[in-house]
């Protein structure tokens, strides 16, 4: 049973990945990650076939707070009203905040990052970056066969698990099915905000208001009693998701057929440069401010360099983490990556305010102080100068077989006697 872990490094031309070693680590306590770090529509739909289980689980939002009593004294962000890539999915139980945003109603207060249409459409740019930043693939787990039953966890648009599903990596949403990517896989994507598409199209896919926490209560659908087995769960953008992260690989590992694979892909937001001309950026002092906001709500933002320990301790096998690197602004010589530090760059400055509004509050800031922090982020983030990149965690691991963990009692028993 190959039970070791191992971490890759991805170079990728164009950004001095050869000439010049990493400065600084992510972190103080993580020096080693550092070495490791390389280059590394639908229109709103009413029909809305949510399943019983989220219907059950569905909170009802306070009227105050719900998109139909918004108040009209909210005066609308600028990033909000913009035309969206795609159409938007509006939520209904969506609540609003003092920044003028919609966040989710159902389970209120878990999560910290809006739902609304400027949200989707940063989800989806972030999809593409993040897709550009790590090799083009949906999926990097070794699998030889279409995995019967895929589980996308915190789906958001559900663009990965369309893609994943239904359309090849290229094609546009809009456009009418012409290659599928996994046909003999059933994909189900949970989130707590129901923004997912209802496309004819999505037809091996589908999407449950869900909470990630709980019990995962999936059925097959042959008998609608048989607990569902996962041959693939999927989990990206995840790292402000959960005050326990154990807990989510906990529950994918007890509904994964044996054999299957668990897979991460995450941002890590403490910045770096080749040159150490990040340090004292206000690309760092927001990313410093940001998390310890987070971290007074028990949020480790870092925590993507502990998945591979976090995945052993729960008894998956096979672990392999990725380091890829998703360069900021356009710095970078090569074409491509300069494309992914533009895409990196407008899904920072503008996604912003959206995404760190409330976790800048934890951390103490007022409403003016967040709003001088955010322009002065936007002033200077894209300066070519600081030539900073960020991390990207891949990191998948395999569900042991019931025989290989036998093996390994045994072999212990041995060692033990
Ligand atoms: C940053 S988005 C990532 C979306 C998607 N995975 C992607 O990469 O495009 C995080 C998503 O997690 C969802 N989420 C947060 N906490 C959750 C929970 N406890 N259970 C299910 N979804 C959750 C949020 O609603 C949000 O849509």
């Amino acid at each position: 049973m190959g039970s070791t872990t191992d971490t890759n490094t991805i170079d990728q031309p164009g950004d001095g990945a050869k000439e010049a070693p990493l400065l600084s680590p992510p972190n103080d306590t993580d020096k080693a990650a550092s070495e490791r770090a390389t280059d590394g529509d639908s229109a709103a739909t009413g029909d809305d076939p949510d399943p019983d289980r989220s219907k059950n689980r569905h909170s009802t939002s306070s009227a105050s707070g719900s998109l139909h009593s918004q108040p009209t004294s909210i005066l609308m962000p600028a990033e909000v009203p913009r035309e969206p890539t795609g159409s938007t999915i509006i939520e209904p139980d969506s609540v609003f905040d003092d920044s003028g945003r919609s966040f989710h109603g159902y389970k209120e207060g878990k999560y910290f990052l809006p739902n609304d249409a400027a949200e989707q459409d940063r989800l989806d740019l972030q999809h593409a970056m993040l897709m550009m930043a790590t090799g083009g693939k949906l999926a990097h787990a070794p699998m030889d066969h279409d995995p019967e039953y895929v589980m996308d966890v915190a789906t958001g648009t559900g663009i990965w698990a369309i893609q994943f599903g239904t359309l090849a990596p290229t094609t546009a949403l809009s456009q009418i099915r012409i290659a599928q990517e996994h046909p003999g896989s059933h994909v189900i994507g949970t989130d707590l905000s129901k923004i997912q598409p209802a496309l004819p199209m999505v037809q091996n896919c589908e999407f449950v208001k869900d909470d990630a926490e709980e019990e995962w209560l999936y059925r097959t659908p042959e008998t609608g009693t048989e607990k569902m087995l996962f041959d693939y769960v999927h989990l990206r953008m995840v790292f402000t998701c959960f005050p326990d992260n154990l807990v989510v690989m906990r529950h994918a590992f007890d509904n994964m057929r044996p054999g299957g694979w668990i897979e991460y892909c995450d941002l890590y937001i403490d910045p770096l440069s080749r040159t150490g001309r990040h340090e004292g950026s206000t690309v760092q002092k927001f990313w410093a401010t940001f998390r310890k906001g987070m971290s007074k709500i028990g949020r480790d933002m870092l925590c993507p360099r502990n998945y591979k320990t976090w995945l052993a301790e729960v008894g998956f096998v096979d672990i392999q983490e990725q380091i890829h690197r998703c360069p900021l602004a356009d710095w970078p010589s090569d074409p491509a990556r300069k494309r992914l530090g533009q895409y990196a760059l407008v899904n920072l400055t503008e996604g912003a305010r959206g995404f760190s509004w409330k976790a800048l509050g934890f951390a103490g800031l007022s409403a003016d102080e967040k709003e001088n922090l955010i322009a002065e982020l936007r002033r200077d983030a894209g300066d070519p100068s600081l030539e900073i990149f960020h991390p990207v965690y891949v990191v998948y691991a395999r569900k042991p077989h019931d025989w290989e963990v036998e093996q390994k009692t045994q072999a212990q028993a041995a060692r033990d006697c």
